[in-house]
């Protein structure tokens, strides 16, 4: 088994993060640094050692629902010291998410120790969307829902269309439904800020099928197998 994939299999990150971490010299296989890309391991008899501790591939997957609230990072390590999604998934084997939230966002995380389907979902070839909740203040015009809808420009970069739906309004608020299906670094706030609109809260509610449904605010459960194979399927 190629070494990207032994270490991602045993949740360490994706593949092609997993690549970054060989390069950076971080692992040792029977003892020595394992720098190049595209060594294999037997996984049966060699020892793969990260971070100083060896990797055992997992006897069994875990997928994981979370509904993160603001002010946890998805790292694994804050470096400010913050409170991190680790905190509240507290679990026997070493997971990481599929994408990431801000730490001022909330919502849907899905957590894996399966290398192989986090890369699938997070791959852009299976464009699966991503479904925000916005809550901005004030009103918005028909006009800029356009704007958005079409492909707003950030510093010169058009950023890909969405759909976007009007949910409900107050005199101080106004709710949309915003739906992407990339994953670009802030990408909703992005978009808003383009607009001149200040987001007031930004909460993720659905990756392709799954839904954040009733998992209360740091809660985490177990997704069910219809909600798995909806992920996988999404070919
Ligand atoms: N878009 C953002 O701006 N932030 C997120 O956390 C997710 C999508």
């Amino acid at each position: 088994m190629r070494l990207n994939k032994f270490l991602s299999s045993c949740g360490i990150a994706s593949r092609r993060k997993c690549d970054e971490i060989i390069l950076s010299g971080a692992v040792t296989v029977n003892g020595k640094v394992a720098k190049e890309l595209g060594i294999t391991v037997n996984e049966k008899k060699d020892k793969v050692f990260y971070e100083g501790k060896q990797l055992f591939l997992p006897s069994s997957f875990v997928y994981i629902k979370l509904n993160k609230p603001k002010g946890y990072t998805c790292s694994a390590k804050d470096e400010k010291g913050r409170k991190t999604i680790y905190d509240l998934v507290k679990t026997e084997e070493r997971l990481f998410s599929i994408g990431r939230l801000d730490y001022e966002t909330e919502g849907l995380i899905i957590l894996t120790n399966d290398g192989d389907f986090a890369n699938k979902v997070a791959h852009p070839k299976y464009s699966i969307e991503k479904e925000y909740h916005v809550t901005i203040e004030g009103p918005i015009k028909e006009s800029e829902l356009a704007v958005l809808r079409k492909g707003v420009v950030v510093d010169g970069q058009r950023m890909p269309s969405a759909r976007v739906e009007f949910l409900s309004s107050d005199e101080k608020y106004t709710k949309l439904s915003v739906v992407i299906d990339e994953g670009m670094n802030r990408q909703v706030r992005r978009m808003f800020e383009a607009i001149g609109k200040s987001i007031r809260l930004l909460k993720r509610v659905r990756i392709g099928k799954v839904k954040l449904g009733g998992v209360k605010r740091g809660d985490f459960r177990d997704l069910t197998d219809e909600e798995l194979n909806s992920l996988v399927r999404a070919e």
